[in-house]
């Protein structure tokens, strides 16, 4: 058993364990990955204030988010192909997450089926979805949601068009992958993944195939954004959507003031300030630089969660300390889940909880609500640098 001591750690196992298509789907920004490596560098503009002999003992990460309990402020954001990953991902990470204390968000993508994540767990997970245009679908995915006692909804707001990741269009990514030259000579070293995968009937799409009309090709994500992603989607449509579920929704993918406040005006329970990962827009700035901006225009008025970077303990101090209530882990619990399954996932949370944890101490901190500029050591150009 290797020692597992940081998320990095886990990157490299899960480089050698899954198929490049996979990996590179999870690893990849979009165009030029900018926006994808300033996510993380920005992270490091941002240092810490130490603190010394404070009062250190019993400390605690615990928190709310949308009115739920969690062990720190963490959730698992919602990751398309976990099935790929590792086979049965979803269900994994799910439980992994349950485990742990923190929620879990089900992508619309993802290889296990709402009602399969369900009936293998015994928390309510959140639901993530994408603003298509089929309104049956959709209504049919948020009834599912429901009878699955799905606790919130995540609604993707930052993909109408779909970034391009040049890796993807490269490997051909599907689920499951199509066999070429290229991919059966990357599979054939990949025994472990592949024998675990032959003994999982989870391979396709669990959420669309026999859910959704006229889709071409069902294995390929590119395709089917292409084909059932709304590119005329406007705030009345967002509307529409929110007063369809009758429980806490959170609006994923706000990167901006004006709509941030769009965002409360349309009855949002919660924003996550992201950038999707660097997947969607490059050039755009990072979510850590943009989130004092954001805290500002209506910090108040919301809870405010932030994802694409985290990879530390360190880094969701930060988010908190700027005013994040919450934080979505992506890469840094996919890592854990490629690496060694719902183990993997579970370490993950793990590190970044230990991470957290200490960090706080040496901040001289001990509830991770009171965390809060006073931590932070900032560039004094670190909101302001473009505008
Ligand atoms: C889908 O949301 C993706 O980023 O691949």
């Amino acid at each position: 058993m290797p020692v597992i001591t940081e998320i990095e750690d886990l990157r490299r196992i899960y480089r050698r364990r899954v198929p490049k298509m996979f990996y590179d789907y999870a690893e990849s920004g979009s165009w030029t990955e900018q926006t994808f490596r300033e996510n993380t560098s920005d992270f490091e503009e941002i240092r810490l204030r130490q603190r010394i002999a404070v009062d250190m003992a019993g400390r605690s990460t615990a928190t709310q988010l949308v009115g739920e309990d969690v062990a720190m402020p963490v959730a698992l954001a919602p990751v398309g192909l976990l099935g790929m990953q590792s086979a049965d991902g979803e269900i994994k990470a799910a439980r992994a997450a349950e485990q742990f204390g923190v929620p879990f968000t089900l992508s619309t993508m993802s290889i296990c089926s709402i009602e399969d994540v369900a009936s293998h767990t015994s928390k309510p997970f959140w639901f993530q979805v994408y603003t298509l245009k089929d309104d049956d679908f959709m209504k049919r995915l948020f009834a599912r949601a429901k009878e699955a006692k799905c606790s919130a909804l995540v609604i993707t707001v930052d993909l109408q068009v779909m970034g391009q990741r040049h890796r993807d269009v490269k490997n051909g990514l599907s689920a499951p992958p199509k066999l070429t030259p290229a991919s059966i000579a990357n599979l054939a070293t990949k025994v472990p993944w592949g024998l675990e995968m032959l003994q999982t009937k989870r391979r396709f799409f669990g959420n669309i195939i026999g859910h959704a009309k006229g889709v071409k090709d069902p294995s390929s994500l590119g395709s089917w954004t292409a084909e059932a992603f709304d590119p005329s989607l406007d705030w009345a449509r967002i509307k529409q959507f929110r007063d369809w579920w009758d429980g806490p929704v959170i609006l994923k993918g706000i990167l901006d003031e004006e709509d941030a406040k769009q965002a409360i005006n349309v009855g949002a329970d919660a924003i996550v300030v992201s950038n999707h990962g660097g997947r969607q827009l490059d050039g755009a700035l990072s979510s850590i630089r943009m989130l004092p901006r954001i805290m500002d225009a209506v910090g108040d008025k919301t809870e405010v969660h932030l994802d694409s970077g985290i990879r530390s303990g360190q880094d969701i101090l930060k988010a908190v300390a700027l005013g994040a209530k919450g934080t979505m882990v992506g890469r840094a619990f996919v890592y854990g889940l490629g690496a060694m399954g719902q183990e993997g996932v579970k370490k993950s949370l793990d590190v970044l909880h230990k991470e957290l944890d200490t960090t706080m101490a040496l901040c001289g901190e001990r509830d991770v609500k009171d965390l809060g500029r006073h931590n932070l050591l900032m560039p004094e150009d670190f909101e302001t640098r473009w505008r």
